[in-house]
Formats: structure tokens, C-alpha cells, sequence
């Protein structure tokens, strides 16, 4: 049988496990043109969020009872594609759920030789190229210059940190427990490291580990800690506006202060982006990533748990800050 997640309810406010359901469906058989997937790796993603919600926004929403959206990768078991083979790696958009059938559109086929297979949710995938591009190509971010990014041990944050660094940057990680905070530091080189969760003056503490003040603001986050961000930044500065995980079950618009000043006065460029913007250029930036991987300056860290029907968990501990590094589900089918 095919093990899936569907959408249950809409949440109001965080989500809950209850809002989803598994149910089991017979293992579909591909049909010409098509072959079939068993999934062994399943990427649970903050955007997933704003997918549970009624109102489109800039992707469509999960239809009540739908199989949940989201990446994945696994082996192809049978095909009547001919660009498809039985035993090829492949990850794709193929949802929450143990084997899936696919004409293969916006498929990508995969080599275990250079990377394990999971790193195409990751450091591989949609997350490090969204890091690359936010943070090189939005962000213009220069040797010298000082970067500070927000969610700094998740998946997009500690390969922003990284690709920083490989490019000269002095670069302040934002995060959300001290184990996230040594790992930054140690493991990974940050220059230096915020504990947002136990510390109140956000401000006054990033103004001590920026003496520079900030040349790139890369926010993942919203909400408080981009509000003392935003008044530390210097003139000519660029905030690749990445994502406001703080804010997705938020429920009501969030005020803060208004800081169009100081966007004004330090003719600051502020930017949101959304990586597929940039597909045309994945080739460019996967080639890059994966020349950091195997030269060992880009580490990367995998959360894992165990089987589609924990996923809705994982994907509650992931928006929890549970992950360090990228949260991935397993799943042994395959
Ligand atoms: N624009 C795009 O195309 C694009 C593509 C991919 C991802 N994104 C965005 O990039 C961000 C990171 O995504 P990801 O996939 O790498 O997820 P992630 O960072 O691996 O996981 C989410 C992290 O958010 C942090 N967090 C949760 N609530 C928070 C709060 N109230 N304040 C501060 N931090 C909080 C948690 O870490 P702590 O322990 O530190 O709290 C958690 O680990 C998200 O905003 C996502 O929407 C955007």
C-alpha cells in the first residue's frame, strides 16, 4: 500500500498534527509516459505553511483531503518513460507520500556517486540554491563586507553563513539555542553567534558582534530580531528578503516600527525574491554548491526522522526549530 499525508483542516494559528491525516491508497501503476517513484527521502519546508492556508499566495494552496505538496526523492521501480530508467535516483515535487507516479516533468535525475541522494532536498536543492542566489546575487555580498543572516542553523541559514564566508565575508549568525550557536561557531566558522532565545536587547547584543554595522541583512525570519537588523544596517546596505518564518501562523499582520527611514537615509536596497526566479541559472549555481560540498568548505547537517507517518511532526518540530541543519523524513520503502 501507498502511505500518504493529506491535508485535513486548515490550521488557525501554528498548525497541529490533526491537521493532517494518513491514509492508505493502493500503489498506483504508471501509465505510458509515466513511471513510478518510491521515496525514500521527504523534505518538510517552512513554505508548506502558507500551502495549509484557504488563500492562494504566490503557489496554490492544498486542497482539503490532497496529498500534502513537497520534495522528495527516491528510485524509479518501474517506467514506461523513455527518458526514465528502473533504478534511477530522481527527486522531484512528487508530495507527502511513499511512491508516486510522475511523467517525469520537472524531474531531476540524480548520480549517488557525487552526493548522497538527500542532499538534493538540501544543500543540493531548492535550500542551497536559494541561499547561493539570495545571498550573491540579491544580496551582492563582497569580500570584507559584514553579513548577518537570521534562522542561522537551519537549512537555508547555515549554507548562507558558509557561501559567506567562501566569499571573505565577516559573517553574525541569528539562532535559536546555544548547542545551534557552538555548532555555528565551531563546526561551521561563523565569526559569531546570537542566542535569540536568551537574549531580550537583539539590538544592543548585534551591535556588539557588528562593530561594522551590516552590510548584508539576509532575513529569514521577520518580526523583532529584522526590526534591530534593519537599524544596524550600513549605508548602501542589501536585505535579500528570503522568508518571515516568525511570522507564518502569525494569524493577524504583525506592526513593528515603521523603517522606511532608514532604508531612506541609508539608501538601502531591500529585495524579496523567490528562487525560482532564478531557475534558468540552477545549472550555474548546483555546479558551484557542488564543488563547495566536495571540497569540504560547505558542511551541511541533516535532521532525519523515521517514516511518512511522522512527518507532520517533523514538520511542526522543523517550524519548532527542532532541525539543526536541513529536517528531512525517512522513509524505508525503496
Ligand atoms: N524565498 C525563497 O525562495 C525561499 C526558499 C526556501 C526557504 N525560504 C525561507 O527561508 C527560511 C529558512 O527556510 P529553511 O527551509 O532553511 O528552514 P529552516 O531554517 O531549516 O527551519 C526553520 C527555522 O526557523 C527558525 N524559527 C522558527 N520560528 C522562529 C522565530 N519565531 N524566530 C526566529 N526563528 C524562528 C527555527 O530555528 P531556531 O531554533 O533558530 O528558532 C527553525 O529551525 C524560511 O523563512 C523559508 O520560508 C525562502
Amino acid at each position: 500500500m501507498n502511505r500518504q499525508i493529506l491535508l485535513a483542516a486548515r490550521p488557525v494559528g501554528f498548525p497541529k498534527e490533526t491537521d493532517f491525516r494518513l491514509q492508505e491508497a493502493p500503489i498506483p501503476e504508471p501509465g505510458e509516459g509515466e513511471f513510478l517513484v518510491g521515496v525514500r527521502w521527504l523534505s518538510v519546508d517552512p513554505y508548506m505553511r502558507g500551502r495549509m492556508n484557504a488563500e492562494r499566495s504566490y503557489a496554490p494552496s492544498v486542497n482539503l483531503g490532497d496529498v500534502m505538496v513537497g520534495g522528495a526523492a527516491g528510485r524509479v521501480l518501474k517506467s514506461r518513460q523513455a527518458g526514465f530508467s528502473e533504478g534511477d535516483y530522481v527527486m522531484g515535487m512528487f508530495g507527502w507520500q511513499e511512491y508516486a507516479v510522475t511523467d517525469g516533468k520537472g524531474v531531476r535525475k540524480l548520480d549517488p556517486a557525487v552526493a548522497p541522494v538527500s542532499t538534493s532536498l538540501g544543500v543540493l536543492g531548492m535550500p542551497g540554491l536559494t541561499a547561493y542566489f539570495g545571498l550573491l546575487t540579491v544580496g551582492e555580498a563582497k569580500a570584507g563586507e559584514t553579513v548577518v543572516v537570521s534562522g542561522a542553523a537551519g537549512a537555508v541559514g547555515s549554507y548562507v553563513g558558509q557561501i559567506a564566508k567562501i566569499h571573505g565575508c565577516r559573517v553574525v549568525g541569528i539562532a535559536g539555542s546555544d548547542d545551534k550557536v557552538k555548532w555555528l561557531k565551531d563546526d561551521l566558522g561563523f565569526d559569531a553567534v546570537l542566542n535569540y532565545k536568551t537574549t531580550t536587547d537583539y539590538r544592543g547584543a548585534l551591535k556588539e558582534l557588528c562593530p561594522q554595522g551590516i552590510d548584508v541583512y539576509f532575513e529569514n525570519v521577520g518580526g523583532p530580531i529584522s526590526d534591530a537588523a534593519f537599524l544596524l544596517l550600513n549605508p548602501r546596505a542589501r536585505v535579500p528578503v528570503c522568508g518571515q518564518v516568525a511570522l507564518y501562523s502569525a494569524g493577524k499582520e504583525e506592526m513593528g516600527p515603521r523603517l522606511l527611514m532608514q532604508i531612506l537615509v541609508k539608501q538601502v536596497k531591500v529585495e524579496g525574491f523567490l528562487v525560482f526566479q532564478f531557475a534558468s541559472r540552477y545549472g550555474e549555481g548546483l555546479t558551484k554548491l557542488t564543488e563547495w560540498v566536495r571540497s569540504g568548505q560547505l558542511k551541511y547537517k541533516e535532521t532525519v526522522t523515521d517514516g511518512i507517518e511522522n512527518a507532520p511532526q517533523a514538520f511542526l518540530s522543523m517550524l519548532r526549530g527542532g532541525n539543526t541543519g536541513k529536517q528531512l523524513v525517512r522513509i524505508s520503502n525503496a
